[in-house]
């Protein structure tokens, strides 16, 4: 399992990085408007965010074009700003194309806002090098968001593509995180990434029992350290 965070939050990717543990970094536009970020230095940002982690580090950046047209031009723009960035193309039939075009060009798309099997299917098929199906989202209308996971990694994994093999891709992200949990049950579905946010991926390092370990240790630690 590969973590991934999920924020455009460049202090955030900073901490995390610092960690060792990081392979990679989505954003999408809510993220970055959360971030106060404005529409004139939307791709600087990006750059700053390649430049924190890295350029074997992947970093999605998505594109808001609405035609394959658009997509294409936006996809090879974003890609020309540093070599580890993913062009993010939401599914639809104007991103299909556009993600062919773009792989057989070289460009790697994440293909995003994933629900199902057969949208899975087909962004392989079409050349992406991540699909991302949401998790969380399908939690939030009371649904089981990690069945329909499950039932997308199996479907993916039945095939090969014939894109990106040498870099082991198509690789699932597992997006839409809310919990360790969530992290634990992608990772026994043998799903490659998971994109979590900064706050989930503090939560999958701490533990109730890890915390009440330390107290006792310091406690005791002090005991010997006041015997001396
Ligand atoms: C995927 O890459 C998206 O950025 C993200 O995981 C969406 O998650 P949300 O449901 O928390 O908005």
């Amino acid at each position: 399992m590969k973590f991934f965070i999920d924020t455009a939050d460049l202090n955030d990717i900073e901490e995390a990085a610092s960690w060792g543990i990081l392979s990679g970094v989505t954003t999408n536009p809510s993220l970055y408007a959360r971030t106060g970020g404005k529409l004139a230095d939307f791709e600087d940002h990006m750059v700053k965010i390649c430049k924190i982690v890295g350029e074997d580090i992947p970093v999605s950046a998505e594109s808001t074009a609405e035609t394959t047209e658009d997509m294409i031009a936006e996809g090879v723009r974003l890609a020309a700003l540093a070599p580890n960035i993913v062009v993010k193309l939401p599914i639809c039939e104007a991103s299909l194309p556009a993600t062919h075009e773009l792989a057989k060009r070289g460009v790697r798309v994440n293909m995003t806002l994933i629900f199902s099997a057969t949208q899975a299917l087909l962004a392989a098929r079409a050349g992406a090098r991540y699909i991302s199906p949401f998790v969380g989202r399908f939690d939030d209308i009371a649904d089981d968001g990690l069945a329909q996971l499950e039932t997308i990694v199996d479907a993916v994994k039945n095939y090969d593509y014939g894109y990106w093999e040498q870099e082991g891709g198509p690789e699932i992200i597992t997006a839409s995180v809310r919990t360790p949990n969530h992290v634990t049950q992608a990772a026994l579905m043998a799903a490659d990434i998971a994109t979590v946010p900064f706050a989930a991926l503090k939560k999958c390092v701490h533990h109730p029992l890890t915390d009440k370990g330390l107290e006792g240790f310091a406690a005791d630690w002090a005991k010997v350290v006041a015997q001396a």
